[in-house]
């Protein structure tokens, strides 16, 4: 299929709202990265993003809404706690696990009972839900085990052909995906790092948030979701996108905690094509480019890519949380 690019007037977000109520995929800018949306109240239209990222079908969706009245109709009552976390944080970069109602067709949440559903803060998003009237399943809009894209033109790299449009927006200003937070036990707990950090939620909840237990140890196993559907039966952690290999370039990545610059001279010295990223402790613009840059390093045909290891203090835990999975966990001291 030919891929539409449309742009952010109000006229072509008329369109894309229109392309969204028909079934159709369309990807567009958030403040995170670039998400791939379908209607998540229309299961068959769901299924197609499965099809278009290459995605294993029990991987669940994030829900993204503009008003709290939608989440109404998505999820159970939220406690005061949760009510006062959303009423802080959104629009924005957090997203919540919620039980959810039976609207919520099973293929949006993988099956799961319960549902993710986030109220981003991109103007353009937020005016594209509006739109479509409906809430909006979307995934990051890359093939699946790639680099999310915080870039129109790396959706296009990934998507084009593949889906009905693209919102031709900005560059995403966070360039990391949404804190995911578990409301469904007696603690909330985060199942994704993100921009929003566990000190900012204590802030809001006077009270300790912990990161879930999967993400403070390396997973047994890292699958290629291109990999057959047999090997997942023994990994079930409890976010199912954590099970799979990800945010891989075409390059080898390799994190390095000592001196960048040795190994890259060595490395080069064998007559590999080597880069270096150093953010030098700057996690803002880490988050920001990071992604970008694995695909940049990939269109000029570098070979290894060498990641300085951030303190993984705040922010920065949640941006090596995606350096240490690009990188299949191999660290160089
Ligand atoms: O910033 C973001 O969150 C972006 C933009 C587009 O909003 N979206 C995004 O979606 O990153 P995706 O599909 O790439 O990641 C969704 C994550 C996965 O790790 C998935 O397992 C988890 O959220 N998730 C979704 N629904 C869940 C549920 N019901 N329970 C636990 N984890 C869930
Ligand atoms: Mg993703």
């Amino acid at each position: 299929m030919e891929t539409l690019r449309l742009d952010t007037t109000d006229k072509d977000i008329e369109k894309a709202g229109e392309i969204i109520r028909a079934g159709g995929l369309v990807a567009f800018p958030t403040e995170t990265v670039y998400g791939l949306g379908a209607d998540a109240l229309n299961g068959d239209a769901v299924k197609s993003i499965y099809t278009a990222k290459g995605r294993p079908s029990d991987n669940p969706m994030i829900v993204h809404i503009a008003s709290m009245e939608e989440l109404d109709e998505l999820a159970e009552a939220v406690s005061d706690e949760i009510k006062a976390l959303m009423a802080e944080l959104w629009p924005g970069p957090i997203t919540f696990v919620l039980k959810k109602k039976s609207l919520v067709p099973d293929v949006t949440t993988g099956g799961l009972d319960t549902v993710a559903v986030r109220m981003p803060a991109s103007e353009v998003a937020l005016k594209l839900i509006r739109s479509s009237g409906r809430p909006v399943a979307a995934p990051s809009a890359n093939i699946s085990g790639r680099p999310s894209p915080t870039t129109a033109m790396d959706v296009l790299e990934d998507m084009e052909g593949r889906i009905e449009a693209v919102i031709m927006g900005e560059d995403c200003k966070v360039g990391i995906e949404s804190t995911v937070l578990d409301c469904t036990g007696d603690a909330p707990a985060i199942l994704r790092p993100g921009f929003v950090t566990p000190e900012r939620l204590e802030k809001v909840l006077g009270r300790e948030v912990s990161y879930d237990a999967h993400l403070l140890e390396k997973p047994a196993e890292v699958l290629d979701p291109e990999d057959g559907a047999a090997d997942t039966e023994t990994f079930k952690p409890k976010s199912p996108g954590m099970k799979y290999k990800h945010y891989s370039p075409k390059a080898k990545v390799q994190i390095v905690a000592g001196d960048a610059a040795a190994v890259r001279a060595e490395a080069e010295a064998d007559g590999i094509k080597t880069a270096v990223l150093d953010y030098s402790e700057n996690c803002e613009e880490a988050a920001h480019r990071f992604f970008a840059d694995l695909r940049e390093l990939d269109r000029q045909g570098t070979e290894l890519i060498l990641v300085c290891a951030l303190e993984e203090r705040g922010l920065g835990f949640a941006i090596m949380n995606r350096m240490l999975k690009s990188a299949g966990y191999d660290v160089i001291q």
